[in-house]
């Protein structure tokens, strides 16, 4: 029996539940590939199962954490079509990503550009795809139009930052803090910290109306004045006219 290195929680709680364990290899099913993995991402994710937060789902190993994985192919499953030894991919697992070896659905791997390393690849997988749903396909976002995103400076945030940016439309970062502005601001994000000051809520006022004093006010604890996708928002507290604005909150 061949064996692997795995990451694994011996209980819930801090880094002192961690610990580097040797463990059988996992055996794809007929639709899984095994990939050997090179790089492994870390999430909010892993730190909240590790909390005890976040069990894993039924069929990813309990205490083997990791949530997206790039390698190189090893072995394919009887059943699978899309994959061949050699091939390098990068892809999302249920739990069990950090650790040499994954098995992963051959429907949740993608093909790592020949521009992109597998550590880079690594880190795409929850980001990036979480982040390129939210903006186009659950908002629609097209060329031109304003997005907000809050919580910018998160791992998902900064994606949907740059993706909306390569898709050219003008991106509001909402923020809390100067380092975090200074960060999107270099992304080439407008950030807003509009729980700071109010010439951090300046972008704010901007983006939402050149007259509308009350969005200032109400508006930039809850971002509640904006839908998520477009149109003007009514609620007990503000109604602001936003024709063209995305949300990815
Ligand atoms: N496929 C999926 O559905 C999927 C995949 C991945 C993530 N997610 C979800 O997406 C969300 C973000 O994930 P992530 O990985 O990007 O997390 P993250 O890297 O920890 O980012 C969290 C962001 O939220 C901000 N934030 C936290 N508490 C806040 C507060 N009280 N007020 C304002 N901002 C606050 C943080 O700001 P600071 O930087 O100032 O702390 C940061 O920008 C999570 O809810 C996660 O569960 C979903």
């Amino acid at each position: 029996m061949r064996i692997v290195r795995a990451v694994v929680y011996s209980g819930a709680g801090g880094p002192e539940v961690m610990a580097v364990e040797e463990r059988p290899d996992p055996v794809p099913t007929a639709h899984e590939v095994l990939v050997a993995a090179r790089f492994a991402g870390l999430n909010p994710a892993d730190l909240a199962q590790r909390a005890g937060r976040y069990p894993a789902p039924p069929g990813a190993p309990a205490d083997i954490p990791g949530l997206e994985v790039a390698g190189t192919v090893l072995a394919c499953g009887t059943a699978v079509q899309r994959w061949r030894e050699g091939d390098r991919v990068f892809g999302i697992v249920g739990g069990g990503g950090l650790a040499d070896r994954a098995s992963v659905h051959e429907r949740h791997l993608a093909a790592v550009p020949d521009g992109l390393d597998d550590l880079a690849a690594a880190a795409v997988a929850e980001a990036f795809i979480t982040a390129h749903d939210a903006v186009f396909t659950q908002a629609g976002l097209g060329l031109g139009e304003r997005l907000l995103v809050n919580g910018a400076s998160g791992g998902v945030g900064t994606a949907a930052v740059q993706l909306a940016l390569a898709a050219g439309a003008l991106v509001l970062a909402g923020v809390r803090s100067e380092r975090a502005a200074d960060q999107l601001r270099g992304l080439g994000a407008e950030p807003c910290c509009p729980t700071r000051s109010p010439s951090a809520s300046a972008p704010w006022a901007a983006w939402t109306s050149s007259s509308s004093s009350s969005a200032h006010r109400t508006c930039p604890s809850t971002w509640s004045c904006w839908r998520p996708r477009g149109g003007s928002w009514s609620s007990a507290t503000a109604r602001v006219p936003t024709p063209s604005c995305r949300c990815a909150c």
